[in-house]
């Protein structure tokens, strides 16, 4: 495997760092356990959408302690609209371990952290370099696009041998940081949000690697990074029925395996109905409706598929406990606010129950 030898960038980069980095909560107090939670927060969701999240999980889990013991209902609440919800379910089996295994403690080992369930390479690499010093790098995209482009590395960052061959190299640099391993990290990071980004072209001119940069003196940035194309989301449409009785509205809770395990939806099934047909499925399914309403159409895009939505508001005569073998619970407006944790999937309807007045339709 062919390394690179990077340690010229470390004094530039961390220089630029101590000047340029962002005030954010997680750096205030980087103990561990801000760190990891910061750092899974971040994971496929943006910095700005994160911060209000992270401080007020950090409210009802202040510690390690207080996440192995949450109620699982308050913590799909936590995080209701991050999404990749098997994430804090992952945080929370884990604060677990660290209770039993590790006195309540994260472990300052590489090894001992990717043991831990939600912990792969690069969280372990985040924790053990932020929070512990520890010479190992965190290899994320902001990452691969800035080491390739340093490299003019041509190679697809999407696959391993390229992210083993970045990590290699970048764990070699690590010592001769000194105790600097923090600040290597998140400056790593900070570069490729700031300044060496993705779209639109990175910003050389203000960049303190730019004398050492390949790509650039190549003119092959817009190049760098290369990936292999994302394969095309599959569409699927669903009817949506958001059944109302009285002042209140059925939810079921899916069940605990596939696309949002867990959580609780509004009643829906695959394929678009039109009312006709909506309304005698709703029949046979033993909902008696009064009246069926349109409500607005919807899309929701998850990584690999996306919905795209037809709503009925129905008006039924009776609030049934059962729907297709499934339990329903009927709530208010205010508990579906307050207690119950929808996917952002279903934003809309949520909204235009909100928007609602049985009189107006
Ligand atoms: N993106 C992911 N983790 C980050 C961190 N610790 N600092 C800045 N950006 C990040």
């Amino acid at each position: 495997m062919q390394q690179i030898d990077l340690s010229p960038i470390i004094e530039p980069l961390l220089a630029w760092y101590e000047q340029n980095h962002r005030p954010l909560p997680w750096r205030d107090s980087p103990t561990p356990y801000h760190v990891w939670l910061s750092e899974i927060m971040l994971q496929q969701t943006r910095i700005e959408a994160v911060i209000p999240y992270y401080e007020r999980f950090l409210s009802a889990c202040p510690t390690v302690e207080a996440l192995a013991c949450v109620d699982d209902e308050q913590l799909m609440k936590l995080w209701e609209g991050l999404g990749y919800y098997s994430r804090a379910r992952n945080l929370k089996k884990a604060a677990q371990r660290i209770m039993e295994q590790h006195k309540g403690e994260l472990p300052a080992s590489y090894e001992a952290l990717l043991a831990l369930p939600g912990i792969g390479p690069y969280t372990a690499g985040a924790i053990s370099s932020i929070a512990f010093g520890l010479p190992e790098p965190a290899v994320d995209g902001n990452v691969l696009r800035v080491v390739t482009r340093l490299t003019a590395d041509e190679s697809d960052i999407m696959k391993d041998t390229t992210k083993r061959r970045v990590t290699a190299s970048l764990r070699a640099m690590y010592p001769q940081a000194m105790n600097k391993a923090a600040n290597l990290t998140q400056a790593l990071m900070e570069l490729g949000e700031q300044v060496c980004i993705p779209n639109g072209g990175p910003h050389c001119e203000s960049c303190p690697l730019g004398a050492t940069c390949m790509a650039r003196a190549r003119n092959l940035t817009d190049r760098i990074p290369v990936r292999t194309p994302k394969k095309e989301r599959a569409i699927q449409p669903r009817t949506i029925f958001l059944l109302m009785h009285g002042d209140k509205v059925a939810l079921r809770k899916r069940g605990d395996k596939g696309l949002l395990s867990g959580l609780w939806e509004f009643i829906g099934r695959e394929g678009w109905c039109e009312l006709p047909e909506a309304q005698a499925w709703l029949k046979e399914q033993g909902a008696h409706s009064s009246r069926l309403i349109a409500a607005p159409d919807a899309t929701h895009i998850f990584t690999h598929i996306e919905w795209r939505m037809k709503g009925y508001f129905v008006l039924c005569d009776d609030a049934p406990s059962e729907l297709l073998g499934q339990t329903l619970v009927w709530v208010t407006r205010k508990e579906l606010h307050d207690m119950y944790a929808l996917p952002t999937a279903f934003r809309a309807y949520v909204r235009a129950l909100d928007d609602f007045s049985p009189r107006e339709a």
